[in-house]
Formats: structure tokens, C-alpha cells, sequence
């Protein structure tokens, strides 16, 4: 039967105030701090078409965030919907556990194994990517336990990577508010610095120089610890979250030798850079590492819905398929195939329109253009991009600390400043402390590049006036 829908639950109409005077009341926001964002209001958003959203006052917002990394194919694809609407229609759920599968699960899984790099052809699903993080703990150490090395139990990560919010990835992040609340992190995962230049290299020490430095700091922390209790080492190909820091060109073939020469198993989290969005199908290509398990969210569907997992590697899959028996662990919405048949859609649309050489030949390096000349203004200390990917760091001088810059004190948070800006005149763009960071829709032109540019610059502008005016640069 039918469910009747109230007049409430069916009105798209109320006014902005009015859905602010509900959200405040029931709706508690992730990372969010509750009482401030009642006292404000939510924005709230009413619908998207393309790389635009609009909200609840009509305002167009040019998002440069595709969601939260996720709307790869931009808002309004047709295939992906079509593709949820079926499978909902033919089957809305099934579950994989009691020896069942459904047919979109398993073409899902063939698809991703052909896409991943040759060593992938086993798919764990979750259903995002805390989840998948999740999967990645009980399976590192279970690998490990059927080797019979069950005191290889340490995962190293870094300080300031996201790997998720559940207590496993929460862990495995390296974000210090995080850790602060809870108890976290949970024995048995450790961090080492980030390969941060502006930050963390030394007076006079190039990019590279550095990179070799940052990815060493994992090597001394393996021998401080034992290689024989150290079962992976977990990053984020380009710290995301962290503020899209991209590496040094020589941190990540470090990484993997120090991997190798260990026997240390390397974890790939592609959450963000998976499907695209670094100019290959998965970052550890862009970054020339072959991981033994990849995490994937996000991009897998564009967002259009929940779907995460994990891509094992063959040196794990076949020990677990061969030694293992049962394994333990896995989701009600493990190969969820409402999710897996829009993922179907998702990679296939990525495919036709090409959007992974697109990224890598035509509108990456366009972006990295249009960045190379944001970083001539006068509050940008550094502007960093890698695919559909950018940061442009707001320092308070571009001379000082030899060839780097001198930060803003955070407490003025400058990055805030520049984000209510960025807000006010319809422009998505996240602050992660003073870096500015976006990551839009693989599917923009270059049209709406130079649209987006011509935003930043002018919410650059004007952050600058605001600096000034406070004298917040003295
Ligand atoms: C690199 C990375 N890993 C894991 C996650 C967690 O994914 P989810 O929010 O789907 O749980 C995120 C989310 O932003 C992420 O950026």
C-alpha cells in the first residue's frame, strides 16, 4: 500500500526561514557546532543542475566543492538516475551474506577491477568510506593473522590526514580536534608528520629534498616500533581534507620502497582521488605507487548515492581466499544494489565522456594555469593543484621565511574570512585554516573555469580589503 504523505512531509514550499526553524530544531549537522549554527541558520539548498546549486532564496552558487568531492559527473545526469529508478523498480535490496548476490553487485565488481590498476581484481563493498576504512583495519590485520604474524598489528598514518568518522577511521585520521573527542585513536595506530613543505621542511630545503625527508620519517618510524609489528601504512595520495596538500614528486616512490623494504602493506586512500580526479582512474597512478588495498566513496557514484569499499589487492585477496575461511566482518549495505547500479551508470558516463583524459590533457592543466596566476596576488603565498584539485594558501606575506611566507596567525582565521566571501557572492569554496581548496566537477568546462577563477579572484580581493581594513596584516 501506498504511504499517504502529509501536506508537511510534501512541501517543498516553506520559506527559508521556516526550514531553518525546523532544521535548528531536529537536525543535527555533522562536524558542526550545534548552538552557533541555530543562532545563524542553515543555507539551505533546494536543487543543482550541472556544476551549479541553488538555494532556498533562489541564489545560484557555482559549487567548486562538487559536494564534498563526490559529484564528479556534476548535478543532474540523467543515466544515473534512470539507472537508480530501474534497479529500484526491479529490485530495491538484496544482501550478499547467506551465499546471495545481486546482478549489479557483481558487474559492479568486474567493472571496478577493470578500471583499478592490474593488481585489483577482488572488491570488498561498504557502504562509505568511514566504512571502507573500517574494512581496512579488520583486513590488514587479519592478513597478517593468517600469516601467522599476529603481533603485526601497527598502522601507521599521518598527522592531519582524513581517513573518515567512525572510531577506525577517526583513528586513522590524524585530525588532533578529532582525536580529542572520545578517546581516540584506538591501540595500534600511530602517526608520523605530513609531507607538508610550507609547514614542515626545513629553512633552504627544496620540494623534492623535503619529500625524500617527509617519506623517511615513516622508515625511522618502523625501525622505532619493529618492522615485525608494523602491518601498513595508510595516506591519502593528496591530503584532501588535510587542505589538498600535494606532495613532493619524490615522496610517494619513497614511500613505496620503504613499503617494499619492509614488507609493509600499502594503503591507498582514493575516497577523494579515486575515479578521475587526479588526470588517472585512482591517485596512486598520478603518483606512481601500486598499493596493496585502495579505499574508494565518493566518486564510485558521483554521490548520487551512498556506496564505499575497499579494492584488495591480489597479495591479500589470495591469502584470504586461500587461508583464510570465514572473514568475519561486512555491511547490510555491502553491494547495496540500488547504489551499485547507479555506480554502473556513474563509471560508465565517466568513460563515454572521457572525463579521466579530459582531466589529465585539457581542464587540470588549465586549472594549474588559472592558479599559476592566482599565486601573483598579493594574499596568495602558495597555489597548488593536482587534477581537478587546488589550494591557494593566504599568507600575510609572500617574502618572508626565505622563499616561503609568513602565515597569518591562525587565530585570525583569514580562511574564514575569505570563505564568507566566497559564500556571500556564489561561490562554494571550502577553508581549511588559510588554504582555500576546491575540487569541482570533473565535467566543467573551460568556460566555467575562467568563471570560477574570475570569483576567486574578486572574493581575493576582497578578503584582501577586509585584511587590510582590520590590519590584520601588521
Ligand atoms: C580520504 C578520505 N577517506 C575517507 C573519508 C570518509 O568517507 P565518508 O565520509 O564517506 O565516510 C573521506 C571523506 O571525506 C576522505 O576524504
Amino acid at each position: 500500500m501506498n504511504a499517504v504523505l502529509t501536506p508537511r512531509a510534501e512541501s517543498g514550499n516553506r520559506t527559508t526561514q521556516q526550514w531553518q526553524a525546523a532544521d535548528a530544531a531536529h537536525f543535527l549537522h555533522p562536524f558542526t557546532d550545534f548552538k552557533a549554527l541555530a543562532r545563524k541558520g542553515s543555507r539551505v539548498i533546494t536543487r543543482a543542475e550541472d556544476i551549479y546549486l541553488w538555494d532556498s532564496e533562489g541564489k545560484k552558487i557555482l559549487d567548486a566543492m562538487s559536494g564534498l568531492w563526490c559529484v564528479n559527473v556534476g548535478y543532474g545526469q540523467r543515466a544515473l538516475i534512470d539507472a537508480a529508478t530501474r534497479q529500484l523498480e526491479t529490485l530495491p535490496f538484496y544482501n550478499a551474506f547467506f551465499q546471495t548476490a545481486t546482478p549489479p553487485a557483481i558487474e559492479l565488481a568486474e567493472l571496478l577491477a577493470e578500471v583499478s590498476p592490474p593488481q585489483f581484481q577482488h572488491v570488498f563493498f561498504s557502504g562509505s568510506g568511514s566504512e571502507g576504512n573500517d574494512t581496512i583495519v579488520r583486513m590488514v590485520r587479519r592478513y597478517w593473522d593468517i600469516l601467522g604474524q599476529p603481533e603485526r598489528q601497527v598502522i601507521i598514518s599521518r598527522k592531519n590526514a582524513y581517513h573518515g568518522s567512525t572510531m577506525a577511521g577517526a583513528s586513522l585520521g590524524g585530525m588532533a580536534g578529532m582525536h580529542a573527542q572520545g578517546g581516540l585513536p584506538i591501540p595500534g595506530i600511530v602517526h608520523i608528520d605530513q609531507p607538508y613543505w610550507f609547514e614542515n621542511a626545513a629553512a633552504g630545503v627544496s620540494r623534492d629534498e623535503f619529500g625524500l625527508v617527509a617519506a623517511r620519517w615513516l622508515e625511522a618510524r618502523i625501525l622505532e616500533i619493529g618492522a615485525d609489528k608494523v602491518a601498513a601504512f595508510i595516506g591519502e595520495p593528496v591530503q584532501g581534507a588535510g587542505g589538498v596538500i600535494v606532495p613532493p614528486a619524490t615522496y610517494w616512490p619513497e614511500i613505496q620502497r620503504i613499503c617494499d623494504q619492509y614488507g609493509i602493506l600499502l594503503v591507498s586512500d582514493e575516497v577523494i582521488t579515486g575515479f578521475g580526479r587526479t588526470g588517472h582512474w585512482f591517485g596512486c597512478e598520478t603518483m606512481g605507487t601500486r598499493p596493496d588495498l585502495m579505499t574508494f566513496a565518493k566518486g564510485v557514484t558521483s554521490g548520487y548515492i551512498p556506496l564505499g569499499g575497499v579494492m584488495v589487492g591480489d597479495r591479500v585477496a589470495n591469502v584470504l581466499i586461500e587461508q583464510g575461511g570465514e572473514f568475519n566482518h561486512g555491511y547490510t549495505y555491502s553491494g547495496h544494489p540500488v547504489a551499485c547500479a547507479v555506480a554502473l551508470a556513474n563509471i560508465k558516463l565517466v568513460r563515454e565522456l572521457g572525463l579521466v583524459q579530459r582531466v589529465h590533457d585539457d581542464v587540470g592543466p588549465y586549472l594549474a594555469q588559472a592558479f599559476a596566476q592566482l599565486a601573483e596576488h598579493p594574499l596568495v603565498g602558495e597555489a597548488q593543484t593536482c587534477g581537478l584539485m587546488g589550494a591557494l594558501l593566504l599568507v600575510k606575506d609572500k617574502t618572508g621565511r626565505g622563499d616561503r611566507g609568513t602565515p597569518f596567525a591562525s587565530d585570525l582565521e583569514v580562511g574564514m574570512i575569505c570563505r564568507g566571501h566566497c559564500f556571500a557572492n556564489g561561490l562554494i569554496m571550502r577553508a581549511v585554516g588559510d588554504r582555500m581548496i576546491i575540487a569541482p566537477p570533473l565535467v566543467i568546462t573551460r568556460g566555467q573555469i575562467d568563471e570560477m577563477v574570475a570569483l576567486i579572484r574578486r572574493c581575493l580581493d576582497l578578503t584582501l580589503a577586509d585584511v587590510r581594513a582590520r590590519g590584520l596584516d601588521r
